[in-house]
């Protein structure tokens, strides 16, 4: 299906009636609090299962081998329009939306969405706001997806995901690096970055008012604790509630200058859990169905002790991924890797995720 881009930039965004809500909190403006790390994630640091000097010849985690050309190629495109974007609102330049909505349609069309967003989140650090806006953007998408968007809506809500950040680029360095407690100065300085990203996306032009509306709203939150205007409800469009959950989750699974990745499965616990109110229950519910607990190269523990890798995942269990083994249930190194799917071995299942940290 081809959609032009007039048809996607020229009509006005439409707020969601829903009222129901769920969701998390947020560290200073921008990315969340690390929730602590429990005593089982502890006994798993100590793990003598895991023995340092066996780790040389264990699969790179983040082998991107099996990506296909295409999914790297068009990875590295959003990489270089978001860069663009970045390089642009620096030097006061205005915004294009048609090289971006080119690229997403190309991978709407292409069925592209899912394997970018693993590939986009398997990236270790993927340094900067440019890596974290595309992850932003790739999972928004999928969440619009899976709530029945058409390529029309489906594309609107990726722009504006894709933009929506662009204010943190007049954000002073120094303060965005910093390992220390914000200032409240500081802090202010962040929470201003929302009407900053307004403003430059109204400067694109009157078709774009939607954008900058949904670019002001991704951190307002349906219980009124949001900024800057302390939105309620259905005050909030549908593509704000979207973005501004999978914009700290990303923060959360991506390491910060101040803190280390929260595991996969902990930040998704960390929304549920500490976000109840905040965001539409229907987009909390719609993230959970696409949001694995276990994506591609997380390493597991199973309930025999054995430690495994991600190798493949299957929406219909998401519980039971296929694991390639790496140690057995006896801390023993597996010479060659052994394959297990979960799906068909019920006696087997995950207890634990384990940082790839304590594998290198
Ligand atoms: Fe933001």
């Amino acid at each position: 299906m081809t959609v032009r881009f007039s048809d996607i930039i020229g009509k006005d965004e439409k707020k969601e009636k829903e009222n129901d809500t769920v969701a998390p909190e947020e560290r200073q403006g921008e990315p969340p609090a690390a929730p602590e790390r429990g005593p089982e994630a502890e006994r798993m640091s100590n793990s003598q299962i895991l023995r340092t000097d066996e780790i040389g010849d264990i699969p790179d985690p983040f082998s991107t081998d099996r990506y296909s050309e295409k999914i790297r190629s068009t990875y590295q495109a959003l990489l270089e329009r978001a860069r663009e974007v970045r390089d642009r609102v620096k030097a006061n330049q205005g915004v294009g939306h048609s090289p971006i909505l080119s690229l997403l349609h190309e991978i709407v069309a292409e069925d592209l969405i899912d394997p970018l967003y693993e590939y986009a989140i398997s990236i270790p650090d993927g340094k900067g706001l440019p890596s974290h806006c595309v992850c932003v953007t790739l999972a928004a998408m999928k969440v619009g997806r899976g709530l029945g968007y058409d390529t029309k809506k489906l594309l609107r809500l990726g722009l504006a995901a894709f933009l929506e950040n662009v204010g943190m680029y007049k954000i002073p360095e120094h303060i965005l690096e910093k390992k220390e407690k914000l200032t409240k100065e500081e802090l202010e300085t962040i929470r201003n970055h929302p009407q900053i990203s307004a403003q430059i996306l109204a400067q694109m032009g009157d078709a774009f008012q939607w954008l900058a509306q949904v670019a002001s709203q991704v951190h307002e939150r349906a219980d009124g604790s949001g900024y800057p205007n302390g939105l309620r409800g259905n005050q909030i469009t549908e593509a704000a509630s979207i973005i501004g959950l999978v914009d700290t989750y990303v923060a959360m699974i991506k390491k910060r200058p101040y803190r280390d990745k929260i595991m996969e499965s902990e930040a998704v616990k960390f929304l549920v859990e500490l976000g109840k109110g905040k965001f539409p229950r229907k987009v909390v519910k719609e993230f959970l169905n696409q949001i694995s607990l276990f994506p591609i190269n997380t390493y597991v523990r199973l309930n025999n002790q054995s430690i495994g890798r991600v190798i493949h995942t299957d929406k219909a269990q998401p519980l039971r991924p296929t694991i390639e083994l790496i140690y057995d249930g006896l801390g023993q190194r597996l010479e060659k890797g052994e394959v297990i799917h979960l799906a068909a071995t019920p006696l087997l299942h995950i207890v634990d995720t384990i940082d790839d940290k304590e594998l290198r």
